[in-house]
């Protein structure tokens, strides 16, 4: 019995057959509207339910009802906007042709609902919570235009395998952790190379359920987060040698990461209800960049909600390090030492480290996965240099 989905249906919108043949020519004929990145990575996750119980992009009541009071005009809790800019002269009735920017291949068919402006200053104060442009999230958010087109979306070709061998979409892991057996899963948010504290949250939450659903996010994120393709290579390190193989799934998420902190907390919760876990996993600073959010503010706000409203578990894990003195890891709520004896380690020094090629210590991460972070950023300075020419 793996968790109902968010509202309690799982919205499946890719359509297959005739019906795609079918969809396809209404498409061709419609006008078409070109999808960045991150609108491509939704339309993807709203019609293979990852975002149920939204079936395509916010109508205008419900872009306003979550926008200032994080949920649907219904009432169900959502807290991220999911909205579609669309350039002048796309009108409500109209049907729509999505289309992969890169290489123009139709999407998906649009059939629009509501039209309507935003605002971005007042998005961006209340879903991020400043209005700061420097902000990766708020940078986006005013780079697209202000117009918006509701409506529900159909996928019309087979979603991508960004990394194939893993599941990527609803159905497919609530199949298999019926398949392990398992009754309680906790899911698990990263944009990051796993490193110890991960591994050590990860396997304390373990500790009280079945599986645990290591889930990399795969999809859009700014220029300098590690990629993709880095993340997923240094989990494949660490599942070999350090995670009991039938305990752990290790699956992708495809969609983009916003660095909302505190509201894409609870978005990313409700998203991995989806997929069937009971509980979810959320650390210091939760989804957050830069200074813009307290260390605990996430944890804050998922608190807020009601079990009913949540319909999953969360697992609170404050601050991890590792502590000489304890001589393992331990968090601010267990290890009573001083900072001298603990090892915290800035994702900026890290970075520096590595660009340096100085190999980060065996208690802030796993020899196996820095062999990986250290031959990436090798392969990317080499590249650097000789497309410089230096
Ligand atoms: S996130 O943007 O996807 O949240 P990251 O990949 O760094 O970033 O974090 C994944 C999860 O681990 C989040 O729940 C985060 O709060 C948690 N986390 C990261 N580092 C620590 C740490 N040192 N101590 C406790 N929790 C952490």
């Amino acid at each position: 019995m793996v968790a109902d989905p968010h509202g309690g249906r799982l919205v499946d919108q890719v359509w297959k057959g005739e019906r795609r043949q079918e969809g396809r020519i209404r498409a061709v004929e419609s006008l078409t509207v070109p999808l960045s990145d991150a609108a491509l990575a939704d339309v993807e996750c709203l019609a293979t339910g990852v975002f149920s119980p939204l079936h395509g992009f916010l109508t205008e009541d419900d872009y306003h009802s979550v926008r200032d009071q994080m949920c649907l005009a219904d009432g169900t809790v959502w807290s991220i906007p999911i909205t579609l800019p669309v350039p002048e002269g796309v009108r409500e009735g109209n049907r729509l042709g999505l289309t992969d920017r890169r290489g123009g291949d139709l999407v998906a068919l649009m059939e629009v609902e509501s039209v309507f402006e935003v605002d971005p200053v007042l998005e961006a104060e209340r879903v991020f919570g400043t209005s700061d442009r420097e902000h990766p999230g708020v940078k986006r958010l005013f780079q697209e235009p202000v117009l918006r087109a509701g409506g529900p979306v159909y996928l019309l070709r087979d979603p991508r395998r960004i990394f194939s061998g893993y599941p990527a979409y609803p159905l497919e892991t609530r199949e298999h952790f019926q398949q392990l057996g398992w009754r309680t899963v906790v899911g698990f948010q990263t944009r990051n190379p796993v490193h110890r504290a991960h591994e050590y949250i990860q396997k304390c939450a373990l500790e009280v359920v079945d599986g645990l659903f290591l889930h990399p996010l795969v999809g859009p994120t700014k220029a300098d987060d590690i990629p993709a393709d880095v993340r997923m290579r240094s989990y494949e390190a660490i599942l070999e040698s350090y995670f009991p193989k039938n305990r752990v799934c290790l699956g992708i998420f495809p969609a983009a990461m916003r660095y909302a902190g505190p509201r894409e907390a609870v978005f990313h919760a409700l998203v991995r209800k989806n997929y069937g876990c009971t509980h979810f996993i959320v650390g210091r600073d939760h989804a957050g960049v830069g200074d813009y959010y307290g260390t605990y503010e996430a944890q804050e706000l998922v608190r807020s909600f009601t079990p009913e409203e949540l319909g999953i578990q969360p697992l609170f894990f404050e601050h991890s390090f590792y502590c000489r003195r304890c001589q393992g890891m331990a968090s601010f709520k267990t290890c009573s030492h001083s900072s001298e004896d603990r090892l915290i380690l800035s994702g900026t020094k890290v970075r520096g480290m590595l660009q340096s090629g100085i190999t980060p210590p065996p208690e802030y991460s796993r020899p196996e996965v820095v062999e990986v972070l250290l031959e990436a950023y090798q392969k990317r300075y080499t590249h650097e240099r000789g497309r410089s020419g230096s």
